[in-house]
């Protein structure tokens, strides 16, 4: 019984993703290289991926010294993410929250990373313009924004600033 009722709320949470995020995807380590050479964080600086996956952007991130913060819905990404992190040893740098992005505040950052879909792009705009600091940085990967200026591109992933 706890194991249907585990998979049914399992699939209600990939489904969920599916119409307000992206389903899960995880983004090749050529892009991930491209992001941090785009991005040019200094440390003391904090970034978030929204929609973290099994963690790979944020544990990146972190071994270069950044406070990386992931955001992600689905409770099994967020254990091997934890996982993995506790593996590296990067548990004072990485952090996961089993949380929606839409409702984390972005005040705080100084970067964002995205591997999204195409349908949330136009309101995570919205959010950013309205939340941001001036000064963020942030790289998507593929999907880009309706108005947002992009300042570069390259294999396929954009750098954005407001
Ligand atoms: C395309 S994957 C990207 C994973 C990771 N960022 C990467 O690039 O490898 C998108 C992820 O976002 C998660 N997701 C979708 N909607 C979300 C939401 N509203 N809040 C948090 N996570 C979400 C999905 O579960 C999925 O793991």
């Amino acid at each position: 019984m706890i194991a249907l009722i585990s998979l049914v709320l399992l699939f209600v949470i990939i489904f969920y993703a599916l119409i307000f995020g992206a389903p899960y995807a995880p983004l090749a380590q050529n892009r991930i290289d491209t992001m941090v050479r785009l991005l040019t964080l200094r440390k003391g600086q904090k970034l978030v991926d929204l929609g973290s996956g099994d963690g790979r952007i944020v544990i990146e991130f972190a071994k270069r010294g950044i406070e990386s913060h992931g955001y992600e819905i689905n409770p099994v990404l967020v254990a091997l993410s934890l996982f993995k992190i506790r593996k590296a040893g990067l548990q004072k740098k990485a952090f996961i929250h089993f949380k929606d992005f839409w409702s984390v505040n972005l005040s705080e950052f100084d970067a964002i990373t995205l591997y999204g879909i195409t349908h949330i792009m136009g309101r995570l705009e919205k959010k950013i313009k309205k939340e941001c600091k001036p000064d963020v940085k942030i790289v998507t990967n593929y999907f880009r924004f309706p108005d947002l200026k992009a300042i570069r591109q390259e294999n396929r992933v954009t750098l954005y600033k407001i």
